[in-house]
């Protein structure tokens, strides 16, 4: 055994985005558990250092520069250490990121992540400056989850890419065409991970809502077979565009809300309905409240989240307080709220950037500032309730657990170690804008 970890070689992946990256990531190190690289808790330690980037967020390239320029120590000390970009920076940027960086040894795109053995099997035996960027659009969407040591929850994905052309967004570029997995391989992937131990699913996809198996199951069928067909306990998914929302998937929800959580991540974007037209969202600002009131009214308790942006191209000081005003209409419990930023290849990046940073700014500390005092009144629901939390972590040194309830609330109670993986009872005597603090109480 000691043998085999000495032998083995080191690999650091830093980790930057969403959960799609954060689930690469885990797919990256076990397919390179393969070649015989282990994970590394720092990059001194590595002999393959990968960034897994993202560029949703503003000056993506020059993160990935400032980030390789840091291990240009390393690579003096250690001439055999290998770094690379992977991700939707990778995906973006294809082989200008070699001329852009040069100490980079290689560059992956997205769809790229399956080859990542043979491409680092490559380095080592002298090839340098590997790309390979290729979108692998007319192969079948195969991709068993391999997570190493999967915990009490993990990512499933379930579709792959956008094809929405929201104005703004680069991911269609970075992620490629949308293609989704075999419901008969969720199944039996679920039903794996379920055998390990997971007790709940992440259903991940950029717009998990246009799913569509090969036999022609939809979103709600693949929740009600995931739901009936495997022993996961809860299930969970993420991200969900509104256009594609419908009351036959709320039913579903609500028949397995058992196991389904009560709680839809749906970002709206904006309040204002020209906004919308302009981001190519498909939806008005009246048919988003119908849906969200819709969810509510079939779905009673639940709890919503959404993503918004301030300050998107020509957006006028009424169109943002159409944005302020939304949130008076939709009780959301949470928001993930950005400035606009222009993002390559997109439309909305052709477009003159009306909004000033100082306005934009201001606008979103108005938005944030005002969700904070809803968040807070939406929390106080939860006080002296009794909420369902699985939990996912336990503290030695306070004696804590900590899990989600069903709403998707990160709440914490005093327990035991043993108690990780189990589902308990837990009456909430404290809730903050967005955490609860309870006992239990049902053993
Ligand atoms: N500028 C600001 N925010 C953006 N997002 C996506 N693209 C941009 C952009 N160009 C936000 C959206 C999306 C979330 C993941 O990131 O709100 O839902
Ligand atoms: Fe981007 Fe729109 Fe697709 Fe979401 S639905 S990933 S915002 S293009």
């Amino acid at each position: 055994m000691s043998t085999e970890i000495s032998q083995s070689k080191g690999v650091y992946i830093s980790t930057y985005g969403c959960q799609m990256n954060v689930n690469d990531t885990e797919r990256m190190y076990s397919l390179l558990e393969m070649i015989n690289y282990a994970p590394v808790p720092s990059p001194d330690q590595a002999d393959l250092i990968i960034i897994n980037s993202c560029s949703v967020r503003e000056k993506p390239v020059h993160k990935v520069h400032s980030e390789v320029g840091r291990y240009k120590g390393l690579k003096t000390q250690k001439p055999q250490l290998k770094i690379g970009v992977g991700g939707c920076v990778a995906q973006q940027e294809k082989k200008q990121l070699l001329t852009d960086v040069p100490l980079l040894d290689f560059v992956f795109g997205t769809d790229a992540i399956d080859s990542l053995p043979s491409l680092v099997q490559d380095l080592e035996q002298g090839e340098q400056k590997k790309v390979d960027a290729k979108f692998r659009h007319s192969e079948p969407y195969h991709v068993q989850t391999l997570v190493k040591n999967p915990g009490v929850s993990t990512f499933v994905n379930i579709t792959k890419g956008c094809d929405n052309f929201c104005t703004f967004c680069v991911v269609p570029f970075t992620r490629g065409r949308e293609r989704s997995r075999p419901l008969k391989h969720l199944i039996e992937d679920i039903n794996s991970l379920t055998k390990r131990g997971v007790r709940e699913v992440t259903l991940l996809g950029q717009n998990v809502n246009s799913y569509k198996s090969d036999c022609g199951a939809n979103f709600g069928e693949l929740m009600r077979a995931v739901a009936v067909d495997t022993d996961i306990e809860r299930i969970r998914f993420t991200t969900s565009h509104p256009k594609d929302f419908n009351e036959e998937l709320v039913g579903i929800m609500q028949d397995h809300r058992d196991k389904i959580m009560d709680y839809i991540h749906l970002p709206v974007q904006s309040g204002s309905s020209e906004v919308l037209e302009r981001m190519n969202r498909g939806y008005t600002r009246e048919e988003y409240i119908r849906k969200a009131k819709m969810i509510l009214e079939i779905m009673p308790g639940a709890a919503l989240s959404s993503d918004i942006i301030v300050g998107f191209p020509g957006e006028s000081e009424k169109q943002f307080e159409e944005t302020m005003s939304l949130l008076e209409e939709v009780p959301y419990e949470s928001i993930f709220s950005f400035k606009y930023s222009p993002r390559p290849f997109t439309k909305a990046a052709r477009w003159e950037d009306h909004v000033s940073e100082e306005e934009k700014s201001r606008r979103l500390t108005a938005l944030q500032s005002r969700h904070k005092e809803i968040a807070f009144e939406l929390s106080k629901r939860y006080r002296d309730s009794v909420v369902d939390v699985l939990v996912e972590v336990f503290d030695e040194e306070s004696g804590r657990c900590s899990g989600r309830s069903t709403q998707n609330k990160l709440t914490h109670f005093n327990g035991r170690k043993e108690m990780i993986g189990g589902t308990y009872k837990v009456k909430v005597n404290e809730a903050f804008p967005q955490t609860l603090r309870g006992v239990l109480f049902e053993h």
